[in-house]
């Protein structure tokens, strides 16, 4: 009998051991890809000041950009305190009062962190959706630094994020949670049509649906994912009013009610006719994918 507890004792011991050993390779390669430094050269782009640019850049701001979802009110940056194991997720302040970014932000690192995944050290950011924002056009992306330029200054000095073990597990399951190690840095630009009901501008307009609904727009599985958005889901059913009303007043045609916290309908409720029209034709092209019983 002693021997067989001696016996356990020594297996637990290794599992123990074995757990930290773990733990420790985990830390281990999530502090390099933390600490990895890219030397990109970002895309020059001159950011105009005229009223109509700004506007757009607003509208892409508050529509699709869906920058307030994680920086919050006033874009003047808020925490969400995961606990230990987690972390704290602090989201910077992007305007140019105490404590925000817009105070020492060059042209250059707004485009950076945006469409390259980048701090002004040359760091990835962590859990920012530059992969999908690397979409946006060379007008768009003007247009939205030229917005984020004019904000009110908010002073609200934010602390430090904190990666915690399961988030460097998490990281280490996703490498898209560091978006600059999915992003292609020097490949050609992505296409930019022309505003318009066509197709190809829904499709443009839809990689902002992409974080959530799936990659392929079939769905995605777990908390927070979003439904099959192609013709072979609930919305076989849909016309492209149904669709327009979804978005605009958050309630489907099956008469359920879309959950603002996860689907962040009452912004994107805000695109224009054209853009929802877009959006429908391009979802309506997709090749249908049947929903998993
Ligand atoms: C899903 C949440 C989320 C959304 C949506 C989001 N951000 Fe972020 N953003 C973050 C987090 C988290 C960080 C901090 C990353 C870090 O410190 O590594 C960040 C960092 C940044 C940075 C880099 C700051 C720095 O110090 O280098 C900029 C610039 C930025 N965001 C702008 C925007 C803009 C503009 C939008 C909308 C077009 C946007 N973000 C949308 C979560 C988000
Ligand atoms: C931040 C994540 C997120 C983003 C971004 C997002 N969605 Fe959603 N969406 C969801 C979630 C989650 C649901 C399910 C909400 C619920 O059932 O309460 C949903 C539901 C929907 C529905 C209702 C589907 C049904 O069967 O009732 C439609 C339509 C929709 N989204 C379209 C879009 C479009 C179009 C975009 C891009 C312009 C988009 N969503 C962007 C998360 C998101």
């Amino acid at each position: 009998m002693y021997r067989i507890l001696k016996g356990v004792g020594f297996i637990l011991g290794g599992l123990v051991g074995l757990a930290a050993l773990a733990l420790g390779v985990v830390y281990f390669i999530t502090e390099a890809q933390l600490n990895k430094t890219y030397q990109i050269s970002a895309e020059p782009l001159v950011i105009p000041s005229d009223s109509a640019v700004v506007a757009r850049g607003k509208h892409l701001v508050t529509t699709v950009g869906l920058c307030a979802e994680c920086h919050g009110d006033n874009l003047a940056g808020q925490t969400f305190d995961e606990g230990p194991l987690v972390g704290l997720i602090s989201v910077p302040n992007l305007t140019a009062g105490q404590g925000g970014i817009g105070r020492t932000f060059t042209d250059t690192d707004w485009v950076r962190a945006l469409r390259h995944g980048l701090h002004p050290n040359d760091k990835p950011v962590i859990d920012m959706p530059s992969n999908y924002y690397y979409h946006f056009s060379d007008a768009d992306l003007k247009a939205i630094i030229a917005y984020l330029k004019t904000l009110p200054p908010q002073d609200n000095q934010l602390p430090p994020l904190e990666v915690g073990p399961l988030a460097r597990i998490f990281i280490l399951q996703d490498p898209s949670l560091l978006p600059a190690q999915v992003i292609d840095h020097s490949g050609p630009r992505p296409a930019a049509p022309e505003p318009g009901v066509t197709v190809e501008y829904g499709q443009y307009l839809t990689h902002f649906c992409r974080p959530c609904h799936g990659e392929n727009l079939a769905g995605e599985s777990g908390a927070g994912a979003g439904q099959n958005l192609t013709p072979g889901g609930e919305l076989a059913t849909w016309t492209e009013a149904d669709f327009m009303n979804t978005l605009r007043t958050g309630v489907n045609p099956q008469g359920r009610k879309l959950d603002p916290k996860m689907m962040p309908w009452p912004s994107l409720g805000k695109l224009s006719d054209d853009e929802l029209k877009a959006i429908w034709l391009y979802l309506q092209s997709l090749p249908p994918v049947a929903d998993e019983a």
